[in-house]
């Protein structure tokens, strides 16, 4: 495919980054991940604006047309359902070492890939998920995008060895999110997720569920969600760009209410349909 790096598009073939650039030797970068359906670019701006929170945190400068590049890498690869991947590194000092003093020009690398249209998807087409809970071993700027992911990738790999799909990190006793999603739980019809803060990415789909549910007439609370909340919950569901809104119904090998799709996850999933056909 045809891959965005450093001003050119070009065949993946070509793409070639330094041994010294400091997002392979230190993960010192940023990404985000982007869905396009039918070529257009779904909550790009909330996209663009994370992106340039990550970068403003970490010091690395912002000074592209993000939405140029994703719409022509897009188009370039014929438009349709894909996610785009978007990361930028510090860029590269000729040598290995930590401080990275002055500005240097960060390296900015986009591909994608297909995905499904998860919004379109029929219901029955969504496979629930089963979780363990694992430690949050993260740092604390989970706020930051930021590209390591050593505890994320490892917790997921974790779960797959223990015949499940996914991985909820637990912090301090409170459940913060999944290895690469926000979590909710649903108790007696009110929607439960962590409040925003540095212990969670801020999801943009999380946000369109809470936004959802606001104009709806769902009740939803940000709170603190205990270990005991989770498994006593009637739903659990984890968000992400790439797979939507999705069940989780079995957590540490117990059953999550009916250990099915539950009703108020139906609700929401079909609002989603409605809001990407709107
Ligand atoms: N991950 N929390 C974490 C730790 C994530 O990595 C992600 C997304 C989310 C959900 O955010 P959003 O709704 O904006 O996609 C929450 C992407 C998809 C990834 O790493 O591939």
């Amino acid at each position: 495919s045809t891959v965005y790096l450093n001003g050119q598009f070009i065949p993946e073939e070509e793409a070639k980054v330094s041994v010294f650039d400091r997002g392979f030797l230190f993960g010192d970068s940023v990404y985000e991940v982007v869905p396009y359906y039918q070529g257009v670019g779904f909550r790009l701006q909330e996209h663009i604006d994370r992106l340039a929170h990550s970068l403003r945190a970490v010091s690395i400068k912002n000074a592209q047309d993000w939405q140029a590049i994703m719409d022509k890498l897009v188009a370039l690869n014929g438009g349709g359902n894909l996610s785009v991947y978007l990361q930028v590194t510090r860029g590269s000092a000729g040598k290995r070492s930590h401080a990275y003093g002055d500005e240097l020009e960060p390296t900015i690398f986009a591909c994608c890939t297909d995905i499904k249209d998860v919004w379109q998807a029929g219901v029955d087409e969504v496979v629930p998920l089963k979780a363990i809970v694992t430690e949050d071993l993260r740092w604390h700027r989970c706020d930051i995008k930021s590209t390591c992911l050593l505890p994320n990738i490892l917790v997921l790999q974790q779960a797959k060895d223990e015949g499940v799909q996914e991985a909820l990190f637990s912090r301090d006793g409170k459940l913060t999110e999944g290895s690469a999603c926000n979590l909710f739980l649903v108790k007696r019809g009110v929607i439960y997720t962590p409040k925003r803060s540095s212990e969670i990415l801020g999801g943009i789909t999380r946000e369109l569920i809470l936004e959802l549910a606001d104009q709806h007439g769902i009740q939803y609370q940000e709170i603190d969600i205990d270990y005991e909340r989770l498994l006593a919950a009637d739903e659990v569901w984890v968000s992400s760009s790439t797979r939507g809104v999705i069940p989780i119904v079995e957590i540490d090998g117990q059953q999550i209410g009916e250990g099915n799709k539950g009703p108020v996850w139906m609700r929401m999933f079909t609002l989603f349909s409605g809001f990407q056909r709107a």
